[in-house]
């Protein structure tokens, strides 16, 4: 039987294990998928030997992205731009490729659950750190308005735009106007923390998206409530969304994400 592993560190709370299980349920796919944790430094002898015991592919979470993106033998051009990579698949030959589904896992979530529409809006993300950089390619494929980009730090922000020149990069202070979608992918959330945003940005139609999701609304979505946004999403759907994009890279068939959202919920 084929088998799959979530690696990073820690993985004890990581829901990938029974997303991959449901899907396989949903789908008739015969594989086994587990969470194993890798010490911080030694990503790569581990990884090998992982394939080298038969494990078939891979997700790759926190802290190991980076670590994957310069594993690899050949990876996807999305991957190239989002400088990670979170699926790793041994090919027929031996050689491992990589990708990345991050941000198609936004993009489904989005058009397939939320029935939120990307094209010609205008859109504010918030961080401009790995997890922004890996959403940025897939939401300007769906043709926004504008996407402005707003982050503490200026320079990060800056050097973003330098590979994306489509973005408006800023700081936070400097935000001002109204959004039809603002995207949270700042790791403030972790700490329970929202960025300083200034007062004015929302309307009760702007629609408010935390890429980190927990069982009660996460800071930002409190945030965006007490400015009157009536449609907030915690990010979740993306898990699942990335998740269900790496299982059809894997298996070759791809599974619906609603009834697993559902289930993770409830
Ligand atoms: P990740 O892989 O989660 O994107 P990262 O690459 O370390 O992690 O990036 C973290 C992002 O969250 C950055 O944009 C960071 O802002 P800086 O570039 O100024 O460091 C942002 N961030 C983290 N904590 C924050 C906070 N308390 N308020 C606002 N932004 C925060």
């Amino acid at each position: 039987m084929d088998r799959y592993a979530v690696i990073g560190h820690p993985i004890t709370h990581s829901l990938s294990p029974k997303i991959h299980t449901l899907f396989a349920e949903q789908t008739g796919e015969t594989l086994e998928y587990e969470g194993i944790e890798l010490p911080i430094t030694s990503f790569e002898t581990r990884v090998w030997q992982l394939f080298k015991d038969g494990y078939a592919g891979f997700n790759v979470t926190v802290p190991f992205k980076g670590d994957a993106f310069d594993f690899v033998d050949e990876m996807s051009e999305r991957a190239k731009r989002a400088r990670a990579v979170n699926t790793l698949m041994r090919l027929e030959d031996g050689r491992i490729y990589g990708d990345t589904t991050d941000g198609i896992g936004l993009i489904r979530d989005f058009t397939e659950n939320l029935n939120w529409p990307i094209e010609n809006q205008h859109i504010l993300i918030l961080g401009a750190g790995g997890a922004v950089r890996g959403v940025l390619d897939p939401l300007l494929e769906q043709n926004p308005a504008s996407l402005v980009i707003a982050n503490r730090t200026l320079k990060k922000v800056e050097e973003l735009a330098d590979d994306f020149p489509e973005l408006t990069p800023c700081t936070f202070e400097e935000l001002s106007g109204q959004f039809d979608i603002i995207i949270n992918g700042t790791s403030a959330s972790l700490s329970g923390q929202v960025p300083p945003l200034p007062p004015g940005l929302v309307n009760a139609g702007t629609k408010c998206y935390d890429m980190m999701y927990s069982k009660e609304p996460t800071a930002f979505m409190a945030w965006a409530k007490e400015q009157g946004a009536e449609h907030c999403a915690d990010g979740l759907g993306m898990l699942v969304g990335q998740a269900a994009e790496s299982f059809t890279i894997w298996r070759g068939v791809t599974p619906q994400t609603d009834s697993v959202i559902r289930d993770l919920r409830a």
